[in-house]
């Protein structure tokens, strides 16, 4: 059939020069065959076409009925006899009905045809024009009307719809022949032996068709943000730290950052303690003046001043934050020659939370940690608004807090638009001397170091409003398969996100 059809088609081109409306020339044919039979002549390029789309009026059921009988105002005005006696409005209600007789007396009045007098309905003309019922016949025969008001007021009536039709203008193409010939879809090894590859004719192709979507190889959205931040952290010049140390011995995790072994956050409730292997087979060099500056200080301070436990160290945990990351990256950095350094990491942490719609016992923590002779305060508060600008935050407020490691020590605000609210984004601040000196660094190093979540910022990225729709068991393959990819731009600087913890 769609050879026949282009065959025919190409035979009436070469005979007439062109086809106006291929629709009308092929009354008996779907237009999505003549459609079809185009689109593979204009590949080839025998033909031209161009898409007409005509809107065709159709008179609908309660059209018909006025068509037939004439409008309602105009079979209303019938029912009234001439006289100033009229016809009461009851009469006309049990005639026509209810809904008819309020119809056709609206533009009965509306056209000065009649009006009420009391409770009856009387003439004010002798004879009327039924224009309603001509503009329906127009239509009805011609399938539009010359004055689009009138199609527009009988559609806003109901009594008539508009359906678009579509046809095309067909013209002869570059390279018109009456002939079809059978396209290749491929150069093959016969062809060029044959020497048919000099006369066929090759099928074009359609460099705009949709490819198949792959079915794997999809990144987690958290993983996307990741490459964003760090992308932003290299911009800056920052050294990315190995992360794979999930079990830590709480040394690292704690007293090495000179948390107090009587720390609330190393309670069980808030820490995962690993119960095989049961301890850190070794602690580096340096234990001992940690245990030293807990215990009685040093370096201008005056320590826990409580007894330190080295087994207490030796426990394993799973890293509640990674700022472990940063105090191993720190001592190695002690141990050489001076030099300033900028580190970072983005990767799991793990706390004893009770789960909910914004928390999780597994996270992600993005830490960073500046060591330099110059560092200070002012510093860090100048680059995390560099830091944070190149992701579009560019609204920073700091207040103090605390944090046992660090002092003095700043949360993180950022104005959120949509939410009219100030939202903490992070926490920071600078390194005490009570961690940094028993790892060897001078006294004049100074290091700030600062950490945020990155569950947040991709939540409000993707639009997630919980965050075991995220990450965990409950996670959707369809979610991480349909996930754009990650921009950090402007607009994110309205979506602000919020610190670990
Ligand atoms: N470790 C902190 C947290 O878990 C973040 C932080 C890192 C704060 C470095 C100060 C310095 O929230």
């Amino acid at each position: 059939m769609s050879e026949e059809l282009k065959l025919d088609l190409l035979k009436r081109l070469d005979a007439c020069g062109a086809v106006e409306d291929a629709a009308a020339a092929y009354p008996g044919v779907a237009v999505e065959a003549i459609l079809g039979a185009l689109k593979s002549l204009e590949s080839q390029e025998k033909v031209a076409y161009e898409t007409l789309a005509t809107e065709v009026w159709s008179v609908e059921a309660e059209g018909e009925d006025q068509l037939a009988h004439g409008s309602y105002e105009a079979q209303i005005f019938a029912a009234v006899p001439p006289g100033d006696e009229g016809i009461s409005i009851d009469e006309l209600k049990a005639r026509f009905g209810a809904a008819k007789a309020s119809l056709g007396q609206g533009r009965g009045f509306k056209n000065k045809w009649i009006k009420k007098t009391g409770a009856n309905v009387v003439r004010l003309v002798d004879a009327i024009v039924d224009e309603t019922r001509a503009d329906l016949e127009t239509i009805k025969a011609t399938g539009t009307h010359p004055a689009k008001d009138v199609l527009k007021a009988l559609k806003g009536r109901g009594l008539i719809k508009a359906a678009k039709v579509l046809s095309y203008a067909v013209r002869k193409g570059p390279r018109f022949s009456t002939e079809l010939k059978k396209q290749a879809t491929d150069l093959t090894a016969a062809m060029l032996h044959s020497g048919a590859w000099k006369t066929a004719e090759f099928k074009k192709f359609n460099f705009d068709a949709l490819g198949i979507s792959p079915a794997g190889g999809h990144l987690h959205p958290l993983m996307k943000v990741r490459e964003e931040f760090r992308q932003v952290f290299f911009e800056v010049g920052f050294v990315e730290m190995p992360t794979n140390s999930f079990v830590e011995s709480a040394f690292w995790n704690f007293d090495a950052l000179f948390v107090p072994q009587k720390h609330p956050s190393r309670k069980l409730q808030d820490t995962f303690y690993v119960r095989d292997p049961p301890a850190a087979t070794s602690l580096p060099a340096f234990w001992q003046d940690v245990k030293r500056v807990h215990e009685s200080g040093g370096y201008g301070s005056i320590g826990h001043r409580c007894e330190w436990d080295v087994d207490e160290a030796q426990c394993l945990v799973l890293r509640t934050h990674t700022t472990p990351v940063s105090a191993r990256m720190l001592y190695q950095l002690a141990q050489g020659p001076y030099r300033p350094a900028k580190y970072f990491s983005i990767d799991r942490v793990y706390r004893n939370e009770a789960v909910d719609n914004t928390h999780l016992a597994e996270f992600h923590q993005v830490e960073g940690a500046i060591a330099d002779k110059n560092m200070s305060l002012g510093s860090l508060i100048d680059f995390l608004g560099v830091f944070f600008e190149k992701m579009g935050i560019t609204n920073l407020r700091f207040k103090p807090t605390f944090n046992p490691y660090t002092e003095p020590s700043m949360e993180i605000f950022s104005w959120h638009e949509e939410s009219g609210k100030w939202l903490e984004i992070g926490n920071s601040g600078m390194f005490r001397p009570e961690m940094l000196r028993p790892m060897g660094l001078p006294e004049d190093v100074k290091v700030a170091g600062f950490g945020l979540s990155l569950e947040r910022p991709t939540m409000i990225k993707y639009g997630i409003d919980n965050i075991r729709k995220l990450f965990g068991h409950s996670v959707a393959v369809s979610m991480i398969e349909a996930s754009p990819a990650c921009r950090l731009d402007k607009k994110m600087g309205q979506e602000v996100f919020q610190a670990a913890d």
